[in-house]
């Protein structure tokens, strides 16, 4: 069984590349909505809060665990790796090497949580891969908890992408990462505003590439012969969680629970 998380609802976004290159496979998604957002809170908490969901996967069964949320990923992937040897990990990579490689302008931008700008992760990436390079990074505030509400297409969310976006518009940013799993669902809004200046940088098909990868290597690659499990469970509100599946990740046979 895949085991998936994050803070809430973002964490579908890498489901739905995983459920399209790995059809076939038991799956099980956490939501911590209750508590949401993981990015403003500090690196221990969500180290913390990252153990008791991986806990309760490992409980349901999962061998393989993706932290689809960038901001655990920074937080806590490392010190998991070390408490759990024994279970595999993929996290969610800053996409800014391949951006810094494709940017004709050299200016780049990272749209993120708090947590994950200020994270080591993030830093040694930039250190590494876009040393020549401008990168704006900038904290989405507000944007998590809009999409958390069903409010991923409102003006709203409009208004805050416009405040974030328009000093990359006029410096000339060509290629804007999505460093937060929630950000997805916000591409349409973010193209309505950047109007193809700029690429958008979705490292969630590479996860799911990863993910394959490492169950290969891992053997756990085989897919199961009659009914798949699809569970899904929220430490919050488990309704909200249900119609945002359904309605980007529509599976048949999907189940619904409350985490404790
Ligand atoms: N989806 C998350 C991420 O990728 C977490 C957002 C949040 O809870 O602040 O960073």
């Amino acid at each position: 069984m895949i085991g998936i998380f994050d803070s809430g609802v973002g964490g579908l976004s890498v489901l739905k590349e995983v459920v399209k290159l790995l059809p076939n496979r038991n799956t099980c998604y956490v939501a911590d909505t209750a508590n949401c957002p993981y990015g403003t809170k500090a690196a221990g908490e969500v180290l913390r809060l990252s153990i008791h969901v991986v806990d309760f996967l490992l409980d349901k069964g999962c061998n393989i665990i993706i932290v689809a949320c960038n901001t655990a990923t920074s937080a806590a992937i490392d010190e998991l790796r070390v408490r759990y040897p024994d279970v595999p990990f993929v996290g969610m990579e800053p996409a800014v090497k391949p951006a810094a490689q494709h940017s004709h302008t050299k200016r780049i931008g990272i749209l993120a949580t708090a947590g994950t700008v200020k994270g080591r992760l993030f830093n040694q990436t930039k250190e590494r891969y876009a040393a020549d390079v401008k990168v704006y990074a900038v904290v989405g505030a507000g944007l998590v908890e809009l999409v958390e509400e069903g409010k991923a297409e409102s003006e709203e969310v409009e208004n805050l992408l416009r405040i974030y976006l328009q000093p990359m518009l006029e410096d000339g940013v060509d290629e804007l990462v999505l460093g937060c799993t929630h950000y997805p669902f916000l591409q349409k809004a973010i193209e309505k505003i950047t109007q193809g200046r700029m690429d958008i940088v979705n490292p969630t098909p590479a996860v799911a590439a990863q993910t394959k990868r490492l169950m290969e290597q891992k053997g756990l690659l085989s897919a199961v012969e009659g009914k798949v499990e699809y569970l899904f469970y929220s430490s919050g509100n488990v309704e909200g969680l249900r119609m945002m599946q359904e309605q980007h990740v529509p599976l048949v046979g999907a189940k619904y629970g409350q985490m404790p």
